[in-house]
């Protein structure tokens, strides 16, 4: 199933407090945003990869490209303020394709068999995201004090990638930018204009790169896949 990928880049990463866009970062010598974009580059249904970055980035980033030969990115269109603008940018340039991918550039170890079912999920059914089961109690909280414990069978982490029909995500990012509708994932835009949104359970490696703690967890994960 072919789709295209939009990969939201132009964050500052100030949790990890390093300083720089995180995604700058090595991973066992590679930056962390080589090692999202070689999953894509060799996946043979990706058709297409869409890069949102900082306008003073580009000029590195373009430099990264070209020395690790990822040859896919059919743009790299300025980012906005905050993640779902920088989506939005993307989206606005591609041409109409089939199926729509949106994947945070700092989540470097989505793996093939994931992105094949989030695609055929989005082709068959329109949207589908991928998410882990929430694995400790969870329970609502406010002003310090327990509000309920929370079922926890019906609660997931949701992740990225994030998988659309390109009708849908395209019409949701516009009617979010025209209303002023904020949402912390694409799938809240799709949501909210009454489509149905599918689950596909992901891997709790699938993790994003947010505090310096997840570097240590991302090196160990790349031992363990290549021992
Ligand atoms: N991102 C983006 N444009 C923004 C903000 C974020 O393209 N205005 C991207 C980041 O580069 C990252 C992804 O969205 O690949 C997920 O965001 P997050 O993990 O929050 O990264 P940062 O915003 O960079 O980190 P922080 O929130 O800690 O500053
Ligand atoms: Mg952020």
């Amino acid at each position: 199933m072919q789709y295209e990928v939009v990969l939201p880049a132009a964050g500052s990463g100030k949790r990890m407090g390093a300083g720089q866009n995180k995604l700058f970062l090595l991973l066992a010598n590679k930056p962390i945003l080589i090692h999202t974009l070689e999953v894509f580059q060799h996946d043979e249904n990706c058709s297409g990869i869409w890069l949102a970055v900082k306008p003073e980035e580009r000029e590195y980033i373009q430099h990264l490209l070209d020395k690790y030969s990822i040859t896919k990115v059919k743009g790299l269109p300025d980012g906005g303020e905050e993640r779902q603008h920088s989506v939005h940018s993307c989206i606005k340039e591609m041409e109409q394709v089939d199926i729509v991918l949106v994947h945070d550039a700092a989540r470097p170890f989505i793996t093939h068999d994931i992105i094949a079912k989030l695609t055929y999920t989005a082709k068959e059914k329109g949207a589908a995201i991928a998410g882990v089961r929430a694995k400790d109690t969870m329970k609502k909280v406010k002003d310090g004090i327990i509000i309920e414990t929370v079922d926890r069978d019906s609660l997931w982490m949701i992740q990225t990638p994030q998988a659309f029909r390109f009708d849908i995500i395209a019409e949701a990012e516009d009617v979010a930018e025209k209303v002023g509708f904020l949402g912390t994932d694409e799938a809240m835009l799709v949501e909210r204009l009454g489509h149905t949104v599918h689950i596909v359970e992901a891997s709790y490696e699938n993790l994003k790169m947010t505090t310096k703690e997840d570097l240590v967890l991302g090196e160990a994960i790349l031992r363990k896949r290549e021992s």
